[in-house]
């Protein structure tokens, strides 16, 4: 490999290296999710499980808080939950990767973990003036990358496409490579499709889904298509929806269809939401060797204020989730299993007790919560549960009887972006069951299942520890709530 590259890669490493040992006690690092060592990350990439191991790439700025060109940030894992960093996988260099290494994804082939990335060019001071191709490193050990002398493997826009071609997803189907990459054409988002023999030479089918002219957006950025329960799911990364009474809030937003597709082309349904909080972006998933389809977010959002940069860091991935498609068409997303492995002690434990107004159960800031209330038995109006509560702090988790919907509300968690989000979550045996992961600057709310999740950044102060439960103009029946305080995977042993 070339000296200057592996010294780029080297420069890379150590910078973030020796910034981490001045942060990583920083009081809102995370406790056992995907954080970068040090400075910027944004999209997942890459995900794979390779030779039994489970790897996850990301957007990669390592020299400060803020985006800029971008390299490839890389950890891996046995179990899904203790994750290791691992050296910088890809970093810019070539002529056609200068100004960044974007977002791409992984697969095996020959026994080799394979890249397949976006390499980005700017022409000009100006974000769309750009030159954007696909291109390929292979590594025989799952962590030293090299990247192909025949890069770029595809340069070539089709008629009508953009430059802005860019995410290439790639999934091999009878024995068959396909790709597809987000792209737009007169402000209308699109997703195109192609299909090789050996990744190197790509032929293009069409476009695989677009923009008709609905409310979908200008571009569609990290598409991922998979065959999911018998169906076709398409995901789509968004940019430029508008918002829609509850829907669509965020600045961009990650969503799917579902379909059929066949040699006539790809036909689905409206577009979908994915998760109805302040910070998921850009998500990807992957199929494990247990079959089951998992996804990673970014758990930020672009534009944000995000407080952690004055610690020397910004931006997460969301804890990884498994995806089932529903009967009625609705992916469903749920924390994987292997999550339970971070219970350490009970922190709080009830059982069929009815609570008016609040009560106290525990404190702590890496939590695991599941608390089953009854519907039929309840007479409050609204109800919940309060987290990283302090004198003036507090993150709130509503259910509204009547109007049945979950609001997620941050306008007094402390410092960061404020603003409630809120949605309909369907009830089954009049139950509501709501799992929550807290981390030490984060909140993912799993409701009835995984039928409603949100996602959200928090960043409350340190003395703000409190967990209650509440509820307002009547009484709520906690059939059962339990709390455990969680593992923090990155404190040393
Ligand atoms: C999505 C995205 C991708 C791009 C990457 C650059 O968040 O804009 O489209 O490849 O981030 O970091």
């Amino acid at each position: 490999m070339n000296p200057d590259y592996l010294q780029k890669l080297e420069e890379a490493e150590k910078f973030a290296a020796e910034k981490y040992e001045r942060i990583k006690h920083t009081p809102h690092r995370l406790g056992f999710h995907i954080t970068p060592p040090a400075n910027w990350i944004n999209d997942p990439n890459g995900l794979i499980q390779y030779k039994g191991e489970y790897h996850v790439f990301y957007q990669y700025h390592p020299f400060i808080e803020e985006w800029g060109p971008m390299y490839w940030g890389h950890v891996k894992s046995s179990d899904l939950v203790h994750w290791k960093h691992l050296p910088v996988a890809l970093a810019p260099f070539e002529d056609y990767d200068k100004d960044g290494c974007f977002s791409g994804s992984a697969v095996e082939e020959k026994g080799e973990l394979v890249l397949i990335y976006t390499g980005n060019v700017w022409l000009k001071n100006d974000p769309n003036e750009l030159i954007q191709v696909q291109c390929i490193a292979r590594s025989k050990d799952g962590i030293h990358f090299e990247k192909d002398k025949a890069n770029p493997v595809l340069k070539e826009l089709p008629i009508g496409a953009s430059n802005h071609f860019r995410d290439p997803k790639v999934w091999k189907e009878n024995d068959k490579w396909y790709m597809v990459l987000g792209n737009k054409e007169s402000e209308k988002g699109k997703v195109l499709l192609y299909q090789s023999s050996d990744l190197m030479q790509w032929d293009y089918i069409g476009i695989l889904a677009e923009n008709k002219g609905e409310n979908l957006g200008f571009m569609w950025e990290c598409p991922d298509f998979f065959k999911l329960d018998g169906k076709h799911v398409l995901l789509i990364s968004p940019e430029g929806m508008e918002a829609e009474g509850e829907n669509y809030r965020n600045l961009k937003q990650s969503g799917y269809f579902v379909g059929e597709f066949n040699d006539s082309g790809y036909r689905h349904g409206h577009f979908q939401e994915l998760d109805k909080g302040h910070d998921f972006y850009a998500v990807q998933t992957f199929e494990d060797e247990q079959g089951r389809r998992l996804l990673f977010g970014w758990m930020d959002m672009w534009e944000q204020e995000m407080p952690t940069k004055k610690d020397g860091w910004a931006g997460a991935l969301t804890l990884p989730r498994e995806l089932e498609l529903r009967a009625d068409g609705k992916l469903i997303m749920k924390p994987v299993k292997e999550l339970e492995k971070l219970r350490m002690d009970q922190a709080a434990v009830l059982e069929e007790i009815f609570v008016e107004g609040e009560n106290t159960l525990a404190f702590g800031e890496m939590l695991e919560m599941k608390a089953e209330f009854s519907l039929t038995e309840t007479s409050a109006e609204e109800f919940g549960l309060k987290m990283r509560c302090g004198e003036t702090e507090e993150t709130v988790i509503i259910y509204n009887k009547l109007s049945r919907k979950l609001v997620l509300d941050r306008e007094k968690s402390g410092a960061g972006p404020k603003e409630v989000r809120s949605a309909a979550v369907k009830t089954v045996d009049d139950k509501l069951v709501l799992h929550i992961y807290l981390d030490r600057s984060s909140i993912e709310v799993f409701a009835n299942g995984g039928e409603t999740v949100m996602t959200s950044r928090i960043y409350p102060g340190i003395e703000s520890q409190g967990v209650k439960v509440f509820a307002t103009g009547g009484k709520v029946k906690v059939n059962s709530l339990r709390i455990w305080n969680l593992e923090d995977i990155w404190a040393e042993k």
